[in-house]
């Protein structure tokens, strides 16, 4: 039986776990072969275990009566050997991850940046395409991790349209070290804050932003490029300077820290969260061609949006109005405005205003 690595959020009773679960000290929580109750998670995660392996069980997991076209495009990603590689090196990035900055914070000393890019190197180059990352990105997606995962993440959003710029691989590398540290600030922030679900109050807020300062104080002495210390600091500056913390502009932030920022939006609207769903990625194509042109470096977020509306060619989605669909053509002058075709006929969202992408199926 295929044996799959998950989060121990994404566990629900009734699994079959196929790996003794040890804590820290090699004490056994929970044995192999055994199946999980709602106790047993409770417990793995008393003892701040993440991760588990299970056993795919896929016979009882899918509905007999849901034939493989009647599956969306996701839900056959999911199920796919690609989406299993994907996971599991992706789990492992970012168990190693956390457990390198728990052990820099508490017991300081340097942190192996060249190891942590290697492994996203490693995830990068086992998907085919930039947007096959995408996709694969969007099924992993969970709750919890919250700066972890989202930080992978934005490195891997970050390597993918450093790699649409033509940037040169010395640069990717640095840019994917950028997205990996980037939040690394947010380890300092009160968790209550991190995890409050909905809006923050303003002094909470106030709070929440020394997370840039609090990066780079983190990072200053480590064994790091100058750019990636920057990237800390300065990846929630926007080039008409009303961004934090110091509200700098144009040509005074970094370029990577321009990508890092672009990567960082992106990432936090299409990721779900306890309190929302994630939005649609043409969602936010349409947010950023309305208000990001004078937020954002205008070259990098227009190669991004283009790019990203560009392999969404062909995918099946809904509209606002329930229609169910094929982008079958990008329009020049809108990204987020495709057409669609719907059996023999076409929309063209361009010309009906009130019509949007709701979701890619
Ligand atoms: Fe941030």
């Amino acid at each position: 039986m295929e044996v799959r690595k998950i989060r121990i959020s994404d566990a629900s009773a009734g699994m079959l776990v196929a790996e003794d679960v040890v804590n820290d000290i090699g004490q056994l929580i929970f044995p192999a072969e055994a199946r999980l109750t709602d106790k047993a998670i409770a417990r793995i995660q008393f003892h701040a275990i993440r991760y588990i392996r299970i056993y795919l069980e896929n016979e009882e997991e899918s509905e007999p009566d849901q034939s493989i076209d009647e599956l969306s495009y996701f839900e056959k990603l999911r199920d796919s050997e690609e989406y299993n590689t994907f996971n599991e090196q992706f789990t492992d990035v970012a168990d190693t991850f956390e457990k390198e900055m728990m052990r820099v914070l508490h017991e300081g000393g340097d942190t192996d940046s060249r190891s942590l890019s290697n492994g996203v190197k490693k995830i990068l180059s086992s998907c085919r395409s930039g947007i096959q990352v995408f996709d694969l990105l969007h099924c992993t997606r969970s709750y919890d991790e919250v700066v972890f995962a989202h930080s992978l993440n934005v490195a891997i959003i970050a390597a993918v349209l450093g790699g649409w710029l033509d940037f040169p691989m010395e640069d990717i590398d640095v840019l994917i070290q950028c997205g990996i540290y980037h939040d690394i600030g947010k380890l300092a922030v009160p968790k209550e804050i991190i995890d409050k679900p909905g809006a923050l109050t303003p002094d909470e807020y106030a709070v929440m932003r020394t997370h840039t300062s609090r990066g780079y104080s983190i990072l200053k002495d480590m064994n790091l490029d100058n750019r990636v210390k920057l990237a800390a600091m300065m990846h929630h500056e926007r080039c008409d300077g009303s961004g934090y913390p110091l509200g700098v502009g144009g040509n005074q932030i970094e370029r990577l820290t321009k990508i890092i920022a672009i990567a960082d939006v992106y990432e936090a609207m299409t990721a779900p969260r306890k309190y929302r769903k994630a939005r649609c990625p043409f969602e936010v194509i349409k947010l950023f061609e309305s208000s990001g042109l004078m937020l954002f470096d205008t070259k990098y977020l227009m190669t991004f949006i283009e790019h990203i509306a560009v392999c969404y060619m062909g995918y099946r989605v809904r509209l606002n109005d329930g229609t169910v669909g094929t982008i079958v053509y990008m329009n020049r002058q809108d990204d987020s405005k495709p057409m669609i075709q719907v059996g023999s006929e076409y929309i063209d969202l361009f010309r009906n205003p009130k019509l949007y992408i709701e979701e890619i199926l």
